[in-house]
């Protein structure tokens, strides 16, 4: 008979299922099979792409493109059936793995009775320019780096040969060079842009098979953008160079030719392309976000006289991953367009904000997860991330997040909170809705598995609002334990880092007795809370509650969060993805065969255009209607639920869940205990050396999330324990979230 799960499990539902052996049952094969067949595609992938600038994998590709150029698509899909189609096809597969493993996706494996290290949480570098890198990433980087070394030495070689066998004169020589050199350059640009957009697919498939959040993964288009510029503007340099030095450089810059490449969009495509890097390095981005942000809107630019510049079968070399873009880039478009109900939003002391947002039960998330919020009387293009504060154990119908004023943004909402609440206190009037504060909520992002409950034994580290995702852990930790769910972590230390007592409310909202009655019967809690810029206890502990206003939507209005993210539903979400491919293809053939091939079109610009136009296409006209009819569906399913009553009930839960009242906010036997540290910051040293003898030989999972100061700081100790370490001492996995994009 099935197993019946309680209506707080609709996300972990089979965790219980840990302790037993793993079924291996048809589906399981099937998806060890889909998994294996994966990565090897992922390899070839990868392999075809780094092996391209030798002479026999220029061969190979020769012989590749050959075998398939006979058909309707012509060389431009045969570069794009060997470039993009391997990662295509691995997207496909992670769809039907992902449909297939279901919840089982979400069993998480028992901790092993052996410590061990992991690459993906050894912190190897803790300081410098990449901030800090675990062992996988580091190999990673080193794999890119030694590509573009080797890249050049094998490029310069082929340069120097075809000279030779062309007979160059040698006054001519030195020209020659550099403008090979520059194709070549522009060739290993488009290697790496091949990459490029993948990470920053915020819903893909990619992503959520090998658990790689979209905040981590956007580091990686962070490095791989400055790898990717730095060697296009090498690729513009050479020919500049070149161009100048036969005093044809603005003759060859304005050329814009119909066969061959056309210069002109490239220098749009490299100027677009260098706004974006300029503002996005470090001091730009840190200082002025927007900036930013709406400079880096000019990546349209870029690909459209990418295109135009390089025609359409250069450009089918990298286009798989910015074609996966463009397709989760329309349907965040379609999820934001929504505006989702505010139940609650709440200024708390320290210049914080809770908002409360409903969301449909089957829009699922972990305690991991974070959302993209706008808030229409703010701003009309801003879209700020925020960690969920709630665990998905706390109530199917609504999400919140805990927003700390620290720029424009943030202040604003404040303010708005504020002047909301002191209506209402004027009016009297309860349950006023939140109608000052027009909410659209694109996600649920985030870790694929909630890995915090893979550890028994965890270490949370938190710097100011830091605290927030953790809030959600230890909620999600303590409503396991209530169910007596096994695998849940059995020792938890938080420690938290504050600048000023004010902001220690925000542990108080998490009322741990009526989560779980007596946890510490079954739940090692510790919690340290360090407030660096005090040096002793305020005089009045009640003074820093002041200042809690609250105000509540009346259950009945608006809709919740949308399902249409890629995160939403994976089966609505395949059909969606697969529907635009083959809806790319389908529109390919019939313009080569109505188009292209009767008016013998050649220019190549034109065709480069065509090639993009029709991804965009695609995307609108097969990937439209698979929205439209996943959004009927979800209506359908919401209408049958009763959302106003299960919002109700959500509000009141969630209300007595978080004890957000300023009465309640005052520390007292029910809430988290704590010891409390002024005029210092944590020592790790000693944190963790202590923690060592007293957990002696185990896994110890460290999640942190907090200033980057803070994360080497961990970071470096997590190192240095990890490569001290006796026999009987634990091994420390360091895993950071970040709120630095
Ligand atoms: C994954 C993630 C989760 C986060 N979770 C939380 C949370 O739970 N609670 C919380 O208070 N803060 C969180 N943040 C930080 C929050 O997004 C910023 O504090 C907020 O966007 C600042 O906006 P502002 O205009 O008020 O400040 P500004 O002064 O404009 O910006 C301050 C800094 O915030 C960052 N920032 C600004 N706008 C954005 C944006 N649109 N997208 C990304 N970063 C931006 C920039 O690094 C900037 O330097 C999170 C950030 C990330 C990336
Ligand atoms: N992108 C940005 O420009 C930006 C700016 C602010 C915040 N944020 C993000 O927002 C999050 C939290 O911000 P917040 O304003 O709430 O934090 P915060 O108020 O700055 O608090 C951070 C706390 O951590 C302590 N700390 C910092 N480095 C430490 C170290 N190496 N060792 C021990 N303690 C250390 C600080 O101590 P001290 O008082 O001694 O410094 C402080 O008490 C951060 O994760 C950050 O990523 C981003």
């Amino acid at each position: 008979m099935a197993k019946k799960h309680s209506a707080h499990e609709p996300l972990l539902l089979n965790l219980t299922d840990v302790e037993k052996p793993p079924r291996v049952g048809p589906p399981a094969i099937v998806n060890w099979v889909l998994n294996i067949v994966m990565w090897l595609l992922f390899i070839f992938w990868v392999v075809i792409i780094f092996a391209s600038p030798s002479e026999f994998a220029e061969k190979f590709t020769r012989n590749l493109t050959g075998a398939t150029s006979g058909s309707i698509f012509g060389l431009t899909g045969s570069i794009f059936l060997v470039y993009s189609g391997p990662i295509l096809a691995v997207v496909f597969l992670g769809i039907a793995s992902l449909i297939i493993a279901g919840e089982k996706k979400l069993q998480l494996k028992k901790p092993s009775k052996y410590p061990r290290f992991r690459l993906r949480t050894f912190p190897i570098l803790v300081d410098g320019p990449f901030g800090v890198v675990s062992a996988a990433e580091f190999i990673g980087i080193c794999v890119f780096v030694v590509f573009l070394f080797w890249a050049v030495y094998g490029y310069t070689l082929q340069n120097l040969n075809l000279i030779s066998e062309l007979q160059v004169p040698s006054e001519s020589k030195g020209i020659v060079m550099l403008e090979l050199s520059g194709l070549r350059f522009g060739s290993i640009g488009l290697y790496f842009l091949a990459f490029l957009f993948l990470p920053i697919t915020r819903g893909s498939v990619l992503l959520s098979i090998i658990d790689i959040p979209f905040e981590q993964a956007t580091r990686y288009h962070v490095w791989l953008g400055h790898l990717t510029m730095f060697v296009f503007t090498l690729h513009g340099l050479f020919y500049l160079i070149a161009w100048g030095l036969q005093g044809r450089l603005l003759q060859e810059i304005l050329e814009w030719k119909d066969f061959g490449v056309a210069n002109l969009p490239g220098v749009i495509s490299l100027l677009a392309g260098l706004l974006m890097w300029v503002t996005s390095l470090s001091p730009v981005r840190k200082k002025q976000f927007e900036l930013f942000f709406y400079t880096h809107q000019l990546y349209i630019v870029f690909v459209i006289f990418l295109a135009l510049h390089v025609g359409d079968f250069v450009f089918s070399i990298a286009a798989g991953g910015i074609f996966l873009f463009v397709i989760d880039r329309f349907l965040r478009f379609c999820q934001s367009r929504r505006t989702v109900d505010v139940i609650s939003a709440t200024c708390l002391p320290g210049g914080t904000v809770e908002l409360v947002f409903s969301k449909p039960s089957n829009l699922q998330y972990n305690a991991l997860s974070f959302v993209f919020l706008q808030i229409r009387e703010l701003s009309w293009l801003q879209w700020h991330p925020f960690s969920v504060s709630s665990s998905p154990l706390a109530g199917k119908n609504h999400v919140s997040v805990l927003i700390k004023v620290l720029g424009e943004w943030t202040a604003k909402l404040r303010g708005n909170v504020s002047d909301m609440s002191s209506a209402e206190g004027e009016k009297e009037l309860p349950n006023q809705s939140c109608s000052n504060i027009t909410a659209s909520v694109e996600g649920p992002y985030g870790h694929e598995l909630p890995y915090h409950l893979t550890y028994e034994n965890l270490i949370l580290v938190a710097g100011g609002i830091g605290i927030s995702p953790f809030l959600a852990i230890l909620s999600d930790i303590l409503h396991l334990t209530k169910e007596g769910k096994p695998c849940v972590p059995k020792n938890v230390l938080v420690i938290w880092a504050i600048k000023k007592s004010d902001e220690l409310p925000l542990l108080s909202t998490l009322n741990v007795e009526s989560i779980c009655p007596n946890f510490s019967e079954k739940l090692n809690l510790e919690v340290s809370v360090y407030v660096t810029r005090e040096s002793v206890p305020p005089l009045e502990e009640g003074k820093f509650y002041e200042g809690i206003s609250s105000v509540m939507s009346p259950p009945s209005k608006g809709s919740p969060m949308s399902v249409l993210v890629g995160t939403g539903n994976r089966v609505w979400s395949g059909v969606y993805v697969i529907s635009s491919v083959v809806g790319f293809a389908i529109l390919m053939a019939l313009l080569d065969i109505f188009y292209i091939n009767p008016l013998n079109i050649v220019s190549w610009w034109y065709k480069g255009l065509l090639f993009v136009g029709c991804m965009f296409a695609s995307v609108i006209i097969f990937g439209g209607p698979v929205i439209y009819l996943w959004h009927l569906w979800e209506k359908r399913i919401q209408n049958m639920e009763e959302s106003a009553d299960a919002r109700k009930d959500d509000v009141l839960q969630h209300s007595a869940s978080v004890n957000l009242t300023q009465d309640n906010l005052v520390p007292k036997d029910h809430a988290i205990s704590r010891r409390m540290y002024y005029g210092a910051r944590p020592n790790f040293k000693e944190i963790f050396t202590s923690v060592s003898e007293r957990w002696g030989n185990v896994d110890v999972g460290i999640i942190l999330c907090g200033p980057e100061t803070l994360q080497s700081s961990v970071a470096r100790e997590c190192r240095s324990q990890n490569l001290r370490r006796g026999s009987l001492r634990p091994v420390f996995h360091f895993n950071s979230h970040s709120f630095d994009l």
